[in-house]
């Protein structure tokens, strides 16, 4: 892993390594990936700015996010089917979070369960919650993150309907994901992967299996969201969720300034600026250009995080001088988990953590506190 220098390394590792149904679901984004790749070259037109003979001897990454004392401004996003990356990919990604001191969100989507996860980790972790029609399935869900004593609950409101990922429609990604004769071939060239995967606890979607009536019929990602995920979802049912939950909320896939003064309204813990990475309205703003204006009208009143786009400590820092409290990474550590695992997902979280230490440095601020726009430069 020591040879894996940067976030490219590990995604090019894992490309090689993991099936390409399950590589593109992660790495692509929807229809002509305009803000896919927007949310990537917004933050590389943001230059720092070099500053020397600061004293940046004593330098501090800790905080909080959400209440949680933290080592880094960071956290892991919710990722689905994480555990088709590589077998166990939930617990392993959450066993790597966990010990750099970061959360770790796992998925309504996820492979392994709440309570698989919950059995196999040390500490608390998030739960992320899609709002299905079925509002019995709904409200056990929550339980189950109550009992599994998850420390947030992270509602994603940018996911009513699904935007449409081509390659997923050409790669023929289903519900439950199915093996067949073509990817069985490739699996051949995969031996890596396909162990951890025969290791793996679960092979289909641990929270819904069992609850969730379709799941048995093969229908495409889209067909099965558009028949389960509800699209009546609005702000009245934030409250409802709030309600049933009673731990800090943290609401995920805001761009819009207005969404995001309602949104702080709800006494939510923490809002996270979001285009879904890329992979829902596409031609929408990137998550960086949405961030100043939205974190200027209520970053007093509530946390704001951003994801999108990041790959480095270089973007982390960018994301803090623009008003972000922390940021979240989703392929980031997908692409370590694809590459080794466990120790791929904790490779990924310590390049950020160095690269953002240095870029601190470079920039002349020591504490997290201190970044501002003043690290930022229009030359
Ligand atoms: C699910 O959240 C997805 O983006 O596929």
């Amino acid at each position: 892993m020591r040879m894996m220098t940067c976030i490219e390394d590990l995604r090019r590792s894992a490309r090689r390594k993991v099936p390409r149904m399950f590589f593109d679901y992660a790495d692509r984004g929807s229809y002509a990936e305009e803000t896919l790749r927007r949310n990537r070259a917004d933050l590389e037109r943001i230059k720092l700015r070099q500053r020397v003979l600061v004293d940046v001897s004593q330098r501090e990454l800790a905080t909080t996010i959400a209440g949680e004392r933290v080592t880094l401004p960071l956290a892991l996003a919710p990722i689905g089917l994480c555990g088709m990356q590589w077998g166990d990919g939930e617990v392993l990604a959450c066993r790597a979070a966990q010990s750099a001191g970061i959360p770790f969100c796992l998925s309504t989507m996820s492979v392994c369960s709440i309570e698989d996860v919950a059995g196999a980790v040390e500490r608390p972790f998030w739960f992320q919650l899609y709002v299905m029609r079925d509002r019995g399935f709904v409200r056990a869900l929550i339980e189950r993150a109550v009992a599994a004593r998850c420390s947030a609950l992270v509602l994603t409101v940018d996911l009513q309907v699904l935007g449409q990922r081509h390659c997923d429609v050409r790669n023929g990604m289903t519900v439950p994901p199915e093996i067949r004769i073509r990817n069985l071939i490739e699996m051949a060239t995969k031996p890596a992967w396909t162990a951890s995967i025969l290791r793996g606890r679960r092979r289909t979607f641990g929270n819904l299996a069992g609850h969730i009536r379709g799941m048995e019929n093969v229908n495409s990602l889209a067909q099965w969201i558009a028949g389960q995920f509800d699209p009546s979802l609005s702000w009245k049912d934030v409250e409802w969720i709030r309600g049933l939950w009673g731990g800090p909320l943290i609401i995920k896939g805001l761009l819009d300034v207005e969404d995001a003064r309602r949104a702080a309204k709800t006494g939510a813990a923490a809002i996270v600026v979001s285009n879904h990475g890329g992979r829902q309205l596409d031609g929408a703003v990137s998550s960086i250009a949405a961030l100043p204006a939205i974190a200027e009208a209520v970053g007093s009143e509530v946390e704001v995080m951003l994801d999108g786009g990041i790959r480095s400590g270089q973007d982390v820092l960018r994301a803090l001088a623009l008003g972000a409290r922390s940021c979240m990474i989703g392929r980031a550590y997908v692409y370590g988990l694809g590459a080794g695992g466990e120790r791929g997902v904790a490779r990924a979280i310590e390049i950020i953590r160095s690269e953002l230490d240095v870029s601190m440095a470079l920039t002349g601020v020591a504490r997290l506190r201190d970044i501002g726009p003043q690290v930022l430069t229009q030359a």
